[in-house]
């Protein structure tokens, strides 16, 4: 069998990639250090797929405890990295933080892949790496520019992908798939796993979601005076479940060496913008719940617009993000209402 190690697989990305993994006929071996997650996420992952997952609660970038844990399996044959910090204000007051957790995990992991023979890595990007494509990059496919970062998060992406650029061009052995993603949002249709914010949710749908569900008393809408047709920002919302589908894609890939580049790079988005407004009304819609909203200033750094060209996903990797927004926010209001 061949088994694929995932980092951050308690994670709201890593758990639902977990379900498709194993549901693809992989077996796992899920590494989190609990720090933006719970072990109950992998107490979902097991009820979903009626499978055991091998969990070990463990910090990424302890190469000791890593080694050691890696020394038990003879077959991993590829890494998918999810754990990263993700929460960019944070980043921001706490940029050692970032650099120390995002960079040194994957440098504990690709000193460790090379000492264990396993040759396939799949990394977790972002669109943030484009930060506001210029008007003729809209959509952004994967040769749109990449701006210098707007925060230490993003930062930590654009970072990552040289490192792993650098270690391929190194190592004819290694290879790599780069996934950048838009806006991940959603939840499992089983509502069994989800995402759980940390504190106040900083991202659309979570804070929409608490806020139907009586946690918060109103949304903010951050600014209705862009240069876009409603006048808030467009981003391209990816359902989760949608999104996992494609890192099993990406590994088969890899495993049945059809790469044609070492080094290959991937956007992960819908093709389709959503304004903070439609998304907001599709979900009153939806849901029949009503959602208190102001209209507010604009969010500093916030980009206008930005969606995803997926053409490059839909065509090499053969796979699309085919499901229904209106779908996509019932399972993360189903999800929320099983958290409270
Ligand atoms: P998440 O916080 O839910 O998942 C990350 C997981 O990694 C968490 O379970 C956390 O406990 C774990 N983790 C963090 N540092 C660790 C370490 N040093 N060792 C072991 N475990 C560690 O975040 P997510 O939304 O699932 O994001 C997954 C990946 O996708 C991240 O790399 C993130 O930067 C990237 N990404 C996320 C988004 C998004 O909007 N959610 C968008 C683009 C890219
Ligand atoms: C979406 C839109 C807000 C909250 C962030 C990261 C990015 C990537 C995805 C990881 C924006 C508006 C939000 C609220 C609002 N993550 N909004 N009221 O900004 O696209 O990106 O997550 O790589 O790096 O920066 O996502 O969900 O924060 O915001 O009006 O309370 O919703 O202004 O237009 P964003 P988001």
């Amino acid at each position: 069998m061949s088994r694929i190690l995932v980092t951050g697989g308690a994670g709201f990305i890593g758990s639902h990639t977990t379900v498709e993994l194993l549901e693809s006929g992989y077996d796992v071996l899920v590494v989190d250090n609990l720090s933006n997650s719970t072990a109950a996420m992998i107490d979902g992952v097991e009820k979903i797929t009626g499978k055991k997952v091998p969990f070990a609660k463990i910090d990424c970038s302890d190469y000791e405890q890593m080694d050691k844990l890696l020394s038990q399996y003879n077959d991993i044959v590829g890494v998918i990295h999810f754990a990263a910090s993700k929460a960019v204000g944070e980043s921001v007051q706490k940029p050692l933080l970032y650099y120390k957790n995002n960079i040194l995990s994957l440098i504990t992991l690709l000193e460790l892949m090379k000492v264990h023979k396993i040759s396939n890595i799949v990394f977790s990007s972002s669109c943030t790496v484009y930060g506001q494509p210029d008007k003729e990059y809209l959509p952004v496919t994967e040769e749109a520019p990449i701006k210098p970062a707007l925060s230490p998060y993003g930062n930590t992406k654009q970072i990552n992908e040289e490192i792993i650029r650098d270690t391929a061009h190194s190592d004819e052995s290694l290879h790599a798939t780069i996934l950048r993603y838009f806006n991940p949002i959603g939840a499992h249709p089983s509502a069994l796993i989800g995402e759980l914010p940390n504190g106040v949710p900083q991202n659309l749908l979570p804070f929409i979601t608490q806020t139907a569900a009586g946690i918060r008393k109103e949304l903010k809408v951050f600014g209705n005076d862009y240069n876009t047709p409603d006048g808030s920002c467009i981003r391209d919302y990816i359902y989760v479940v949608d999104l996992a589908k494609a890192h099993v894609k990406a590994i088969d890939r890899m495993l049945e060496h059809k790469a044609e580049e070492q080094v290959e790079v991937f956007n992960l988005g819908t093709g389709r913008g959503l304004s903070v407004l439609e998304l907001l009304n599709t979900f009153m819609k939806v849901t029949g719940v009503n959602i208190p909203y102001q209209i507010v200033g604009r969010r500093e750094g916030d980009i206008e617009q930005v969606w995803a060209d997926p053409k490059k996903a839909n065509e090499v990797l053969g796979w699309k993000a085919d499901t229904s927004v209106e779908e996509t926010l019932l399972s993360a209001w189903r999800w929320q209402q099983t958290l409270g």
